[in-house]
């Protein structure tokens, strides 16, 4: 883990360090993601959903070109031919396969060498001064995220792909405990979002007060186990737990469990990985929709969180009235705290990581598995699209669900109380799963 390094009040060295530090971390991470399969894999698609791997990896090596060595280092492109490909705005994930992409040697040496003048870059760069994009460090944080977000894409690739596993690591610790179900949020204001967090992106900004009226939130992320009842209760079949639109995507679509999952003689079965195994019942359920996850809560006479709901019980400390970084306080996420950065492959047991719960009692807010809120992806008050207008504003509207939380895949770079992640309401692919909350004023 790397030092509780504040960018802002850090000395600039210790902040070029902490830079250089998150850009070897995320290319350490890359690399793992792509050298385990061979070059016919890496250039396959493995599902319309997703690019093919090696398209991530130029991909990668193009937005650090075009960030830090053009905008901020003033160099000319050093491949202006190639930009069009790896530009996520010109080709949709479908078409990508059939683009003539660098192959995977030549994708590699160019994000190596992109790589190498970006170091020069940093260790010649003031990292203060008028410039906002070096404010903090900004755009560094900003291509250091940008590419763990693309190997947590890659490790959805990776779950997608047919075939053994590529990648192994060592599973979470068990933990079991009796835990209250809920945990009460009393009702009163808090600051949602931040002016403060040097590398957060524009959509989390600006901080604004949200009073919230109390209520009940799940002490953890839904298990297999509860989903299960659900399943078993016929909740698939009961149109009277769904939306419209999401029973009428349910029927489409033939759902009837989560993605992944395989019924056999009577017990349900989960492929992960390349390993086909029994579902347990105590881990947070993964790769349902939101129109699933929406079915459930009401099926269990309950709902959604709000996403604001989501960032009070995550950041409100009661004792200081303060919205802080993370659920346990300001201190980075280390191991005993959230299962994040892809150190394991799959979520804890519900109920883990005591150390990290926050001041309500809620556990696993941060990391396991991405949570749905009822929330549509949308500005805050006084938002400003900043550094590029694609990073988020063109997605603000009633088409994309908030999630919240990061998973076990996320990078604790790319993770803090205040990050929105979003995606449409049909997906499954992406590592989400979900808690239920209920207003206090009801029964
Ligand atoms: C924030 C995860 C929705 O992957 O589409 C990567 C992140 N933006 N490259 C995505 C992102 C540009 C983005 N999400
Ligand atoms: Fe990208």
């Amino acid at each position: 883990m790397t030092d509780i390094l504040e960018p802002a009040s850090a000395t600039p060295e210790a902040l070029r360090e902490r830079i250089a530090t998150e850009l070897l971390a995320a290319r350490a991470r890359t690399a793992a993601l792509t050298d385990c399969v061979d070059d016919h894999d890496l250039a396959a698609q493995h599902s319309p959903l997703m690019s093919p791997l090696v398209w991530d990896l130029a991909h990668i090596g193009n937005q650090e070109e075009l960030w830090l060595l053009r905008n901020v280092g003033g160099r000319d492109p050093m491949h202006p031919e190639i930009d069009p490909l790896y530009d996520a705005f010109e080709h949709p994930r479908s078409e990508r396969p059939s683009l003539p992409l660098l192959p995977p040697v030549e994708a590699r040496a160019y994000a190596h060498e992109v790589r190498g003048r970006v170091l020069d870059l940093l260790a010649g760069t003031p990292l203060e001064g008028p410039e906002p994009l070096l404010q903090g460090g900004f755009a560094f944080g900003l291509i250091a995220q940008h590419e763990q977000q693309h190997d947590e894409t890659m490790l959805i690739t990776h779950q997608l792909r047919q075939g053994p596993a590529a990648l192994v690591a060592p599973p979470p610790p068990p933990h079991q405990e009796l835990l209250p179900a809920e945990v009460l949020v009393p009702a009163g204001p808090f600051t949602m979002g931040t002016d403060t967090e040097p590398w957060a992106l524009d959509n989390e900004r600006p901080a604004h007060l949200v009073d919230l009226p109390g209520y009940w939130l799940d002490t953890t992320p839904v298990s297999n186990g509860a989903y299960q009842a659900f399943i078993a209760d016929g909740g698939y079949r009961e149109p009277r737990w769904w939306t419209t639109e999401g029973w009428a995507h349910r029927c489409a679509a033939g759902l009837r469990a989560p993605l992944f999952w395989v019924e056999d003689g009577g017990q349900w079965l989960r492929r992960r990985f390349g390993t086909v195994e029994p579902v347990p019942a105590d881990e947070p359920v993964l790769h349902v929709s939101w129109y699933e996850a929406d079915a459930y809560a009401r099926w269990a006479g309950r709902r959604l969180p709000t996403e604001a709901e989501w960032e009070k019980a995550a950041r409100h400390d009661p004792a200081s009235g303060r919205s802080r970084r993370y659920p346990w306080g300001d201190e980075a996420p280390g191991p005993e705290l959230a299962n994040l950065g892809q150190r394991h492959l799959q979520p804890a047991p519900v109920g883990s990581y005591p150390a990290g719960q926050s001041p309500y009692g809620a556990r696993q807010l941060m990391g396991d598995v991405w949570e749905w809120t009822a929330s549509d992806f949308r500005p805050y008050p006084d938002f400003r699209a900043w550094p590029y207008r694609e990073y988020s504003e063109v997605f603000f509207g009633p088409e994309y669900k908030v999630l919240r939380g990061g998973c076990f895949a996320v990078a604790p770079v790319a993770c803090r109380g205040t990050f929105r992640n979003w995606d449409y309401p049909v997906r499954r692919q992406i590592f989400a799963g979900f808690r239920t909350a209920r207003s206090a004023d009801t029964a």
